[in-house]
């Protein structure tokens, strides 16, 4: 067992880093650390002295952050003593669905990894979708469009949010078959929802009309769709004139059951977030020309929450 509670974060970071380079997955690294229940309203990198020792305090936000970092997932830490406990970090596979083989359309289907994720039990996703419906005042849009669907989750959450849910009427498009029949069975009983298996990029040809808030959560950056045509359409075309949208772009990698901050973009090694914060900025500077109120939210995923600012 390594003692690492009196050392600095710079050189645990580095003895954890080289020890995991000789492990395979789900391998555990375990050492021995202050217990964080110890002390409370205490910052990272107190010195606290015990049985005439120095520790350094760290609570389990820093620990989960490392372990992420160092592309592990943190285990229960088991209780040694009063003061110090047994930190474990088990390396992680990497089986991102983002190095699947799938053809194009099911790459997020039934059979893919996308689909044993369930972002509505990410604290990181729910809290700032939640936040984004009640900025884009769910209750007052009766006609609500989710572009790139899956098999429903976003609905799950409006669902369970609408006090008098069949007086909406909600259409969701995806051109994944074996995720629109999900989605099918799921709400097999909700009427007022309509599920298409549709390209996006003939969103014109189903001749839906207009919505008065339009989703589309982590499929704006695919790279089959043309991000920045395809926003100035569904503004034009697909929005009433007091409508308002919610987008959100991943800024996570799902890897090995863990969801872990930061956006990967191609040729990087590490999370990079020029293309992140390009398209989100674009939706805020183009939304705000076309006079809408936009906000930018979220951690893991980034949400733009836009809201007419036209009178009646
Ligand atoms: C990363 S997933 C996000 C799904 C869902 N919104 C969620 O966050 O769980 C992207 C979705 O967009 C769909 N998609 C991508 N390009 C599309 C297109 N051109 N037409 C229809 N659906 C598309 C994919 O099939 C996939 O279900």
């Amino acid at each position: 067992m390594k003692n690492l509670y009196n050392l600095p974060l710079t050189d645990i970071a580095t003895i954890l880093t080289q020890e995991l380079q000789g492990k395979v997955a789900h391998e555990i690294v375990e050492f021995k650390v202050l217990n964080p229940d110890i002390a409370t309203s205490t910052y990272n990198g107190k010195s606290i002295t015990v049985k005439d020792e120095v520790a350094i305090y760290r609570g389990y936000q820093t620990w989960l952050d490392l372990a992420h970092i160092l592309k592990c997932r943190m285990l229960t830490p088991k209780v040694l003593d009063e003061h110090f406990i047994l930190m474990r970090y088990e390396k992680l596979q990497n089986d991102s669905f983002h190095a699947t083989n799938a053809n194009t359309e099911e790459k997020y289907g039934v059979e893919s990894i996308f689909s044993e994720i369930h972002k509505n039990e990410e604290a990181g996703f729910l809290h700032y979708f939640t936040q984004a419906l009640q900025n884009a005042k769910l209750s007052s849009r009766k006609r609500i469009l989710n572009l790139g669907i899956n098999s429903g989750d976003e609905f799950d959450i409006i669902k369970k949010s609408l006090e008098n849910f069949e007086d909406y009427e909600l259409v969701g498009i995806d051109y994944c078959a074996s995720a629109i029949q999900e989605a099918q069975k799921k709400f097999h009983d909700d009427k007022n929802i309509q599920l298409f298996e549709h390209d996006i990029n003939e969103l014109s040809s189903l001749k839906l009309g207009k919505f008065d808030l339009i989703i589309s959560i982590g499929t704006l950056q695919s790279s089959n769709l043309n991000y920045k045509q395809l926003l100035q359409s569904i503004v034009q075309n697909q929005l009433s004139r007091k409508g308002a949208l919610i987008l959100a772009w991943p800024n996570c990698r799902w890897i090995d059951g863990e969801m872990i901050y930061g956006a990967m973009m191609k040729n990087y090694n590490f999370s990079e977030m020029s293309n992140l914060y390009s398209d989100v900025i674009f939706a805020k500077k183009y939304l705000q020309q076309k006079k809408f109120r936009v906000t930018i939210t979220g951690k893991d995923y980034i949400f733009v929450t836009a809201t007419s600012i036209l009178k009646d």
